[in-house]
């Protein structure tokens, strides 16, 4: 793996897996996978910041592993692993913390809308720090670049802010990361309502295909899609809900979305959902599959996320310790 660029990424085992999940994010790991060397992390510390129950959250831990594997990442090729069990997140994480903004990170949208929602004087203190977590998950292993959907552009920029901030402050220590973005499928939107994007904390399992939806389900969910008015399957801004639909298909099969809608020219919506629920069927069901026959063995599943964190402790130690080096903790 020597010489390669690094790549970070990460998913919180929180809530459902969901096709947004694969199209901006999984599908990419696994087709880049060989090109770099590559850490792929379940940020469970991040799961945390909004209340979980234990009992679901250690099921979810190696639910995130087993479709980590069944969507085809390498633990020979990547290193997969959980965040809490390298302590170093956390430490650089209060490092960085003193180097952060109260005012940039009062800015981060995801924080405001979450917060929103509970208010955010009900917030806990670790979701308004995310960001910063995020950060030292990245540059713990002076990574390159950074597999992400849109969602996670301003964190992203953040992180870069830091890397810069520490560096000027304290001497060349991190590598300013780049993230990288998909032109399809980086921003699936709800099914439901096309004008939110897909969530994993969504209350409704209809706006959402979860990776481990079976068959009939995700034909159900598709059926039931919201369409735009009109029946012409274009994608064009006021036709939010088929762009989103043009958009999963394309992403589902590698293909531009000029050509789908070539295809369907005078179909309609009903043949071409009919069409999309197969396609998105055919491309989930080898993962479902796989993802349950590993999670009846989840001996093996920690095993893999063991190996994984020892070798994650490895690169971390150095960058880590050199950052305290640099701040005088040495
Ligand atoms: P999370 O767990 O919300 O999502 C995991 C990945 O899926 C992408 N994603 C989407 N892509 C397209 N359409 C959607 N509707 C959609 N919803 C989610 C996310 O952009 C993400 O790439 N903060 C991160 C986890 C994290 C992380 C990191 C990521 C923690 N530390 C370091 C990268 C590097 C998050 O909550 O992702």
């Amino acid at each position: 793996m020597q010489g390669k660029q690094r790549v970070f990424s990460g998913v919180q085992p929180s809530g459902n897996l969901h096709l947004g999940n694969y199209l901006g994010a999984l599908k990419n790991w696994v087709s880049i996978q060989d090109l770099y060397e590559n850490y792929f992390c379940i940020v469970d510390l991040h799961a945390i910041t909004l209340p979980q129950d234990p009992k679901v959250l250690r099921q979810k831990i190696r639910e995130v592993a087993a479709v980590y594997l069944a969507v085809g990442l390498d633990p020979g090729k990547s290193v997969i692993f959980r965040q809490s069990r390298v302590s170093g997140h956390a430490e650089l994480a209060w490092l960085l913390n003193c180097v952060a903004k109260v005012g940039e990170l009062s800015r981060m949208t995801q924080f405001k809308d979450k917060a929103q929602k509970g208010g955010a004087e009900a917030a806990s203190v670790g979701l308004y720090d995310y960001p910063v977590l995020m950060a030292a998950d990245i540059l713990l292993y002076n990574a390159h670049l950074v597999p992400v959907g849109e969602d996670q552009r301003q964190h992203l920029e953040l992180t870069r802010t830091l890397a810069r901030r520490f560096n000027g402050l304290y001497g060349e220590t991190f590598i300013v990361p780049e993230p990288m973005i998909l032109e399809v499928g980086a921003r699936v939107m709800a099914l439901d309502e096309p004008t939110n994007k897909m969530s994993k904390s969504s209350p409704t399992p209809a706006g959402y295909i979860a990776l481990l939806d079976g068959p009939d389900v995700v034909r159900r969910k598709i059926r039931r899609a919201k369409t735009d008015s009109g029946t012409e399957v274009i994608a064009s801004p006021d036709k939010p809900a088929i762009t989103n639909l043009l958009g999963i298909y394309a992403a589902t099969v590698g293909r531009l979305v000029p050509e789908i809608e070539a295809e369907y020219e005078g179909k309609g919506y009903g043949a071409f959902k009919k069409d999309l629920a197969e396609i998105v069927v055919e491309g989930l069901s080898p993962v479902r599959e796989k993802a349950y026959a590993l999670l009846n063995n989840p001996r093996e599943l920690d095993e893999i996320l063991e190996a994984g964190a020892q070798r994650a402790r490895e690169v971390a130690r150095p960058i880590l310790h050199s950052a305290w080096t640099k701040m005088g903790l040495d």
